[in-house]
């Protein structure tokens, strides 16, 4: 399973890829503006800095609505640095553009996904990644789990490569949760990686390692 980060917070996303164990990146629009960063050079000059960071996928999202506007951004983010993926928003023009940058071997995350047959359209039209929100649909009482274990079945049934992408992951549950279902990616603030650390009997355990060595020493 690939551990993505969902930040734009450079510490935060430095944190994660010290402990060795991160795959990748994920952002939009919204975590840009949370970290201040606004205007079209900043933020391209901040998916550079990202991407200067870890080794692996950095996803750039998308701005334009309209399949033109998509393919004019969508290739000056891939442009910019070769680990940026391309973040589309699940809808027809979203779509027509993931035919178009799958065609061209383009890495793509087609994001906003919130039912099993958008992510199936995903898979047609090539996606590397589809995006399925977890936590904005438990937000609404609705089962989000269930949508990552439909959207398991159909891709393993007709073999395709579109890889899941548990998105909107808020805590550590998500994560194993995920895990269980065999989603291929999860993406999740810092605390839902680090929290993954923590048991009580560990630092117990280990406080009482330390203490009997102490003895001995
Ligand atoms: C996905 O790529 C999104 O950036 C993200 O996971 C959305 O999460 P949120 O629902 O916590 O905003």
């Amino acid at each position: 399973m690939k551990f993505f980060i969902d930040t734009a917070n450079l510490d935060d996303i430095a944190e994660a890829q010290a402990l060795g164990i991160l795959d990748g990146v994920t952002t939009n629009p919204s975590l840009m503006a949370k970290e201040g960063i606004t205007g079209e050079e900043n933020i391209l000059n901040h998916y550079v800095k990202i991407c200067e960071i870890v080794d692996g996928d950095v996803s750039a999202e998308v701005i334009s609505t309209d399949f033109e506007g998509m393919v004019k951004e969508g290739e000056a983010l891939a442009a910019l640095h070769p680990q940026i993926v391309i973040k589309l928003p699940l809808i027809a023009d979203g779509i027509k553009a993931c035919k178009y940058f799958s065609d061209k071997g383009i890495k793509t995350n087609v994001t906003l996904v919130f039912s099993a047959g958008q992510a199936l359209l995903a898979a047609k039209a090539g996606a590397t990644y589809v995006s399925p929100f977890l936590g904005r649909l438990d937000d609404i009482s609705t089962d989000g789990l269930n949508l990552i274990a439909e959207i398991r079945q159909i891709f393993d049934n007709y073999g395709f490569e579109t890889q899941i992408l548990a998105a909107s992951i808020r805590h550590t549950m998500h994560v194993i949760d995920c895990a269980k279902i065999g989603s291929d990616v999860m993406t999740g603030p810092l605390s839902s990686i680090t929290g993954l650390l923590k048991h009580p009997l560990t630092d117990i355990g280990l406080a009482k390692f330390l203490a009997d060595y102490k003895k001995g020493n």
